[in-house]
C-alpha cells in the first residue's frame, strides 16, 4: 500500500550539526539489561532498529569513567579503550541500515555507586545520593576534580567516535548527571563560579558541550539531552522558570537538544498515568528559543499525533523508547501504508524492570525484544512453516492470540477456540480496570492480524471438551486455557487457606471486574503485589465504598518499583482515601473483622470490615491438560502428536509472560532442546 501523502512530512532528512538524519524518527537513549555486559545481544538490538526505519538510534546511558559506576545496572560503559569494540559492534550493525548512531555520555555523579569500581562518588557539594539508601555519600568536587571530569568526558567523546557514532550526546537529564546536579541548586550549594547564580551552574554544563563540540565536532553532532521540569516546583528546574533561562543561554551551541521531563518516573510515565504526548506542555516552549532541531518524547505511536506535533511547531524529531521497543518497526510500516500493522506500546513499563532487575530487556507487546541475538529473533521476519502440522489453540487470551498469529503467519492451519464470546481473556477483562485501557492493544494487535489470514479460524463461543478436542483431531493442541484468582488467601505470607475466607463476602479480582458489588468497609488483601490490588481498590473507593489496602508488604504495589509506578500508585490511593495498612498479614477474618498479624512480631490486631477483596495468588485453568495427558492412546489414536499448556495455564505470571509464551511455542514446538541451554549466551573471556 502507498504510504499516507499526510505523513510525508515524518520522513524528511533533517540536519543535525554535519551529520543528516533521513527521516524524523529518533530513539532516544534507553537502557536494556545487556549494556556492557551483553555487547552482542546489545548491537542485535539496536540494529533491529535501524532495520525499522529509525533514523537516529541512541545508547542507553554510557558511563565515561570508574567513578561513574552504577553497578549492579547494566549500561554501556567507555571508561577506556577497551570498552570501544563493543560499542562499535552496535554502531556497525546501525550503519548497515543506514542509520545514525547517537552515544549518550553520562557521568552519573552522586548517582554512581561504584560498587563495583570502588570509587568514591562526586557530586557538586558533599551530599548523599538521594536515590538509594547505598550507605556512602559522595564527596564534593574540587576544581581539579573539575578538570579531570571534563578531561574524562572528552576522552569518551573521542573514543566514541572511534567506536562509530555520529553523534554525542552530553547528558542533563532524569536528575542522573553530574552537570544536571551542578545546575539543581538544591545540590549545588558551592561558593565559588560553579556555583550560586545560574549563569554560574550552568558553566560546566556549558564547557562541556564545548569541549564536545571542540574534540569532535567536526565530525559528530553534539546533542544535550536536557530536563525542562522536574514536577518539584521551585524546589527544582521548571519549563517556565530556569529552564527556559538556561535554553536560551546554550540556544545555539548544542547541534540538537533533545528535551523531557525528570526524573525518569516522570518522564518514562505509564498508561496508568498519562496519555500519548503528555510532555507538550513542558518542552514546547524549546523550539521558541532555538533555532537547533529538538527531539522530545511522549509515547508517541499514532502516526496523526506526530504529524501534529511537527506541524504545530512542537518537535522536529518525533523521539521515542518506549515505542520503538513494542514496535522497531514502527516507521517503516508507516512508511509502507502499514499504520495498521504498527504494535502500539501499552505503556506498561515491564521494560523497565529489565533495567532495574539487570536482565535483558522484555517488552509485553514484542515478544522478540532482547532476543534478537541469543536466539535470533527477528519482529517481522518469521521462518516459514516447514511440516504439515494443524494446531488446535484453546483459549484465546494473550498467550493463544500470540500463539495463534505466530503460527499463522507462519503458514500453519490453525484452529482457535475460545469459551467467551469476546476475545483476548485476561487483558480484555484487565483493561476495563481503571487506567489499563491500553492494555486492550494487547488483543486489538492480535486480532486485527489475525482477521486478515486465511490460514486461521477463530471459533468464539467453543468451551471444548477434551472428547472434543480429541474429535477435532488437530495434529497439535496447544492450551493456553489462562488462570483464576484463589479465592482462599494462599499465597506468599499465607500457604494455608485462611480461616473464614469461604464467606460470600470474600470477593475474588473476577467478581469485583465483572461488577459484583460489596458492602464496605472493603479490605483488599493485597499479597500479589504487583498492580492488580491497588488498581482494585482504586476502582472500589471510586465507587462510593470505604477501601482499605491491607498489604505484608513495606510497600503498596512493591515490584511496580520495577516499572517506575510505585510512588504514584501509592500517591493515587492516598488521594482518593484509600486507608493503606503497610507490613500487615491477613491471618482470618469473621465477616464483621479481619485478624491482622504484623509480619514481623505476630501481633494480631482487628479492623472492622465487612467484605474482602483477595488478590493473592492464581490456579492454573489445567482440567483439560489433566484430562488429555492421562488419555495417551486417545491422542494416539487421534493422530495428536502433542498436547502443550502455555502461558497462565501452566504457571501464572505477568501478560509479558503470557505473550512471550505463545509466541516462544510458536517458534519452538518442533525443537528439541535436551538438556542444551535454550538460547545463547555472552561469556566472559578468560585471559
Ligand atoms: C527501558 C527504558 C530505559 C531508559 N533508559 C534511559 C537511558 O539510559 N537514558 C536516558 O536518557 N533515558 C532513558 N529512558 C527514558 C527514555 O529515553 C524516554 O525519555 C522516556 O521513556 C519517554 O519516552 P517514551 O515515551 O518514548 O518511552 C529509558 C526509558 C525506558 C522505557
Ligand atoms: S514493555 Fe510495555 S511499556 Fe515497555 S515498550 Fe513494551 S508495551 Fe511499551
Amino acid at each position: 500500500m502507498p504510504r499516507d501523502a499526510r505523513y510525508d512530512i515524518l520522513f524528511e532528512p533533517i540536519r543535525i550539526g554535519p551529520v543528516t538524519a533521513k527521516n524524523r524518527f529518533f530513539q532516544v537513549p534507553h537502557c536494556n539489561g545487556m549494556g556492557h555486559a551483553r555487547p552482542q545481544g546489545h548491537a542485535a538490538m539496536r540494529g533491529i532498529k535501524a532495520e525499522g526505519g529509525w533514523a537516529v538510534v541512541s545508547t542507553e546511558e554510557v558511563e565515561i569513567h570508574p567513578s561513574s559506576d552504577v553497578a549492579p545496572y547494566v549500561e554501556g560503559r567507555l571508561w577506556d579503550d577497551l570498552d570501544i569494540p563493543a560499542l562499535a559492534l552496535m554502531t556497525q550493525a546501525i550503519h548497515r541500515h543506514g542509520a545514525l548512531a547517537a552515544v549518550e555520555l553520562v557521568h552519573a555523579g552522586m548517582n554512581a555507586s561504584n560498587l563495583y569500581s570502588r570509587e568514591v562518588p562526586m557530586a557538586p557539594s558533599p551530599i548523599a545520593n538521594p536515590a538509594s539508601y547505598v550507605p556512602i555519600q559522595a564527596r564534593g568536587m574540587g576544581k581539579s576534580d573539575i578538570r579531570d571530569f571534563r578531561r574524562w568526558h572528552r576522552s569518551a567523546a573521542l573514543r566514541a567516535r572511534r567506536a562509530g557514532f555520529d553523534i554525542v550526546y552530553v547528558y542533563a537529564g532524569h536528575s542522573l548527571s553530574l552537570p544536571m546536579h551542578f545546575l539543581q541548586s538544591r545540590y549545588n550549594q558551592r561558593t565559588d563560579e560553579y556555583g550560586g547564580s545560574l549563569v554560574n551552574r550552568v558553566r560546566l554544563l556549558r564547557e562541556l558541550i564545548e569541549d564536545t563540540k571542540d574534540a569532535v565536532g567536526g565530525d559528530c553532532a553534539v546533542a544535550l539531552r536536557f530536563a525542562v521540569e522536574e514536577h518539584l516546583g521551585t524546589e527544582g528546574i521548571q519549563h517556565d522558570g530556569e529552564a527556559r533561562d538556561i535554553v536560551e543561554m546554550l540556544a545555539e551551541l548544542p547541534d540538537l537538544w533533545d528535551v523531557n521531563v525528570s526524573d525518569w518516573a516522570n518522564d518514562s510515565k505509564t498508561s496508568r498515568f498519562a496519555q500519548e504526548g503528555y510532555q507538550e506542555d513542558f518542552i514546547r516552549f524549546v523550539k521558541t528559543v532555538t533555532t537547533k532541531p529538538v527531539v522530545g518524547v511522549g509515547r508517541f505511536t499514532s502516526p496523526d499525533t506526530m504529524v501534529s506535533q511537527i506541524r504545530r511547531g512542537v518537535l522536529d524529531f518525533i523521539g521515542a523508547a518506549r515505542p520503538s521497543i513494542a514496535d522497531p518497526f514502527l516507521p517503516r510500516k508507516i512508511e509502507a501504508g502499514d499504520a495498521d500493522d504498527i504494535r502500539e506500546c501499552i505503556g506498561c513499563n515491564i521494560c523497565v524492570s529489565g533495567d532495574y532487575t539487570m536482565t535483558p530487556i522484555r517488552c509485553t507487546q514484542n515478544p522478540t525484544m532482547g532476543e534478537e541475538w541469543r536466539k535470533g529473533w527477528h519482529p517481522e521476519n518469521v521462518p516459514p512453516r516447514t511440516g504439515d502440522d494443524t494446531f488446535l489453540i484453546v483459549g484465546a487470551g494473550p498467550t493463544g492470540l500470540e500463539c495463534a498469529r505466530l503460527l499463522g503467519r507462519r503458514g500453519y492451519t490453525v484452529h482457535i477456540a475460545e469459551a467467551l464470546e469476546s476475545l483476548g481473556g485476561r487483558v480484555t477483562q484487565e483493561s476495563a480496570l481503571p487506567g489499563l485501557a491500553a492494555w486492550a492493544r494487547v488483543r486489538d494487535y492480535r486480532v486485527n492480524q489475525l482477521k486478515r489470514m486465511h490460514n486461521v479460524e477463530i471459533l468464539r463461543g467453543s468451551r471444548v471438551t477434551g472428547n472434543d478436542i480429541i474429535e477435532f483431531g488437530a495434529k497439535r493442541v496447544v492450551l493456553a486455557t489462562g488462570a483464576r484468582w484463589r479465592k482462599d488467601g494462599v499465597g506468599r505470607a499465607n500457604t494455608r487457606p485462611i480461616t473464614g475466607f469461604d464467606m460470600g463476602s470474600v470477593l475474588t479480582p473476577e467478581d469485583v471486574i465483572e461488577g459484583r458489588t460489596c458492602k464496605g468497609p472493603v479490605v483488599v488483601f493485597d499479597d500479589d503485589h504487583y498492580y492488580l490490588g491497588a488498581v482494585l481498590a482504586e476502582k472500589l473507593q471510586c465507587a462510593g465504598t470505604s477501601t482499605i489496602l491491607v498489604t505484608p508488604g513495606d510497600k503498596v504495589s512493591a515490584w511496580t518499583v520495577n516499572t517506575l509506578e510505585q510512588p504514584a500508585i501509592h500517591r493515587r490511593l492516598v488521594e482518593l482515601g484509600v486507608q493503606v495498612i503497610l507490613n500487615q498479614n491477613v491471618v482470618a477474618f469473621d465477616g464483621s473483622r479481619v485478624a491482622l498479624a504484623c509480619v514481623y512480631t505476630g501481633q494480631e490486631s482487628a479492623l472492622p470490615a465487612a467484605s474482602i477483596v483477595t488478590v493473592t495468588s492464581r490456579l492454573p485453568n489445567d482440567a483439560l491438560y489433566e484430562d488429555l495427558s492421562g488419555r495417551p492412546d486417545a491422542l494416539a489414536a487421534a493422530g495428536i502428536v502433542s498436547v502443550t499448556s502455555i502461558g497462565d495455564c501452566l504457571a501464572p505470571g505477568t501478560i509479558a509472560a503470557a505473550v512471550y509464551a505463545g509466541h516462544r511455542y510458536a517458534r519452538e514446538f518442533a525443537l528439541e532442546h535436551g538438556d542444551e541451554v535454550a538460547f545463547r549466551r555472552e561469556l566472559p573471556t578468560i585471559g
